[in-house]
């Protein structure tokens, strides 16, 4: 089987439209073989949504997969949004949904972690890619702390099933500090700014 996170053009393609519920508003993402959870919007990531602050300013939809944090955020916030991920077909995707949700001017950006974004953000929102590995997942906590405005805030979502503590104890090395904001059924969204 192959992994979301690789690029394999060879893999034939079953599109697919989901229907997702935020904020009083409904949305609807094309999805694809080759991307994660293509056939409904994940746990992880409705419960991170659901446990966000209200954003402001620039904010980085990392490992935006095909697109559904960054889109819900728009749309109900004022921000200026960043969409980055390794992944060419969950980018194409994610291009594809916001024209089909009505935004332009969305930056979407082809990186492996911040390997092509320069940018420092307000706000970096992860649904880390556990298959990837610890490795690529703390690389992605210690770049997003160099990342940040001053203020800014790295909130992400981990289950305890896939090394929450484990997380969260990196992230506290790296921050020297984080809130809880969610934590129910091995679920927890963890909050670190950049102080
Ligand atoms: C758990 S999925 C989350 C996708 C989307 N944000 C969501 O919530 O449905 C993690 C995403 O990170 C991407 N990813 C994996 N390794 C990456 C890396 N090194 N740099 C950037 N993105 C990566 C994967 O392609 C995948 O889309």
């Amino acid at each position: 089987m192959g992994h979301y996170f690789i690029n394999d053009e060879s893999l034939t393609h079953n599109y697919k439209t989901i229907n997702f519920h935020y904020k009083n508003r409904d949305f609807k993402f094309t999805t694809d073989s080759g991307v994660f959870s293509k056939n409904h919007v994940d746990e992880g990531t409705t419960i991170l949504l659901n446990n966000l602050p209200e954003l402001r300013g620039k904010v980085l939809d990392l490992g935006c997969g095909y697109g559904c944090i960054g889109i819900s955020l728009k749309m109900t916030n004022d921000i200026d949004l960043t969409m980055a991920d390794i992944n060419e077909r969950a980018l194409e995707l994610a291009a594809l949904n916001c024209k089909n949700n009505g935004l332009n001017n969305i930056s979407i950006i082809q990186s492996d972690g911040f390997s092509n974004i320069s940018d420092k953000f307000d706000f970096i929102i992860l649904n880390p890619p556990i298959r990837a590995g610890k490795k690529t997942i703390f690389k992605l906590y210690e770049d997003s702390y160099q990342h940040l405005n001053k203020h800014g805030k790295f909130i992400f979502v981990i289950n305890k099933k896939h090394g929450a503590e484990s997380s969260i104890e990196k992230v506290n090395e790296i921050f020297n500090d984080y809130e809880i904001l969610y934590k129910k059924k091995g679920w927890y969204v963890i909050s670190c700014e950049l102080v």
